[in-house]
């Protein structure tokens, strides 16, 4: 069903309304911008719209918690869901339309066919996530064909994340540009992120470590250290100073392959980390340019 929302959103719920819209679209000669979320949208997610919105000429986003990205044990259930509040958030930033399927309308139950990521896949977020970036993969090229659009944004916070897309997007011929936002942070310095929701005044006094850990290690980079233990190890000196932060990882791997950088970094270089405070893992980056 197609619903308009008073300020001139529209709300599209099934694939047949996003192709009645896309083909309306394509009548009046618009290019069409894409942003993919889980909702729970944040200053981050409205760059990505802005983004979208000067490249494209209309944009429309979609709001799913995907389930098949999520293994048994994690947060699902409890992911931050404020629907009123994202169609809002979406319509100022620019949006002329969201997708808010349910999971029945993506998934058949009947489904049997999934996408494989394959080596970028295996390290950093992948290691303790071996069955997320598939999930992933798996809605993001479902998205991408039912939205049919000519451009796609994507969050650099989730870096490997980006990566991935780009290279499905390039191995599958799938006909989209896919374009990468900057990472938005608090001015204390905090990526913004939904799951930023779950920490308590605590945690996040302690989750500012992450920015600052990565700072040591950039300003370090800046002034000529290229030993990716050196660099790692400015992260976690800052981190394990927090006495709740449980390190995941932290990884100073090439910023194109993902392969762990053993000794020095030759060209430019990814640090990336998760860390748990509590029950809520976050993940943060800074790319390292020669
Ligand atoms: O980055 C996210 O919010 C999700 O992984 C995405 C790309 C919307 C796919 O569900």
């Amino acid at each position: 069903m197609t619903v308009r929302i008073p300020d001139g959103l529209l709300v599209l719920e099934t694939k047949a309304d996003v192709k009645v819209w896309r083909q309306a679209q394509r009548a009046a000669g618009h290019t069409i911008g894409f942003v993919p979320t889980m909702g729970y949208l944040h200053e981050g997610h409205l760059s990505l719209i802005r983004m979208a919105t000067e490249r494209s000429e209309v944009v429309l986003a979609s709001i799913f918690v995907n389930p098949t990205q999520f293994a048994p044990n994690e947060d699902l259930d409890a992911y931050p869901r404020d629907i009123e509040g994202d169609l809002r958030k979406a319509r100022s930033a620019g949006c002329a339309a969201v997708f808010l399927p349910s999971v029945s309308e993506m998934y058949s139950e009947d489904a049997q066919t999934s996408i494989h990521a394959g080596a970028l896949a295996k390290g950093l977020c992948g290691e303790s996530r071996p069955s997320h970036f598939s999930g992933v993969c798996t809605v993001v090229a479902k998205l991408l064909n039912i939205v049919g659009c000519d451009l796609a944004v994507f969050g650099q916070k989730d870096y490997q994340q980006l990566a991935i897309i780009r290279r499905m997007v390039q191995d599958l011929d799938i006909p989209v540009e896919i374009l990468a936002g900057p990472i938005v942070r608090e001015s204390d310095g905090l990526a913004l992120s939904s799951r930023n929701a779950y920490l308590s005044k605590e945690h996040r006094r302690e989750a500012l470590s992450l920015s600052e850990g990565l700072a040591q290690a950039r300003s370090a980079w800046q002034k000529g250290e290229r030993s990716a233990g050196t660099l790692r190890q400015a992260v976690a000196d800052v981190i394990k100073t927090r006495p709740s932060a449980e390190i995941d990882y932290i990884q100073v791997v090439d910023a194109v392959s993902l392969e762990p950088i053993e000794v020095d970094c030759a060209g430019d270089a990814l640090i990336a980390l998760a860390v748990r405070f509590g029950a809520t893992r976050l993940i943060d980056n800074t790319v390292l340019e020669v």
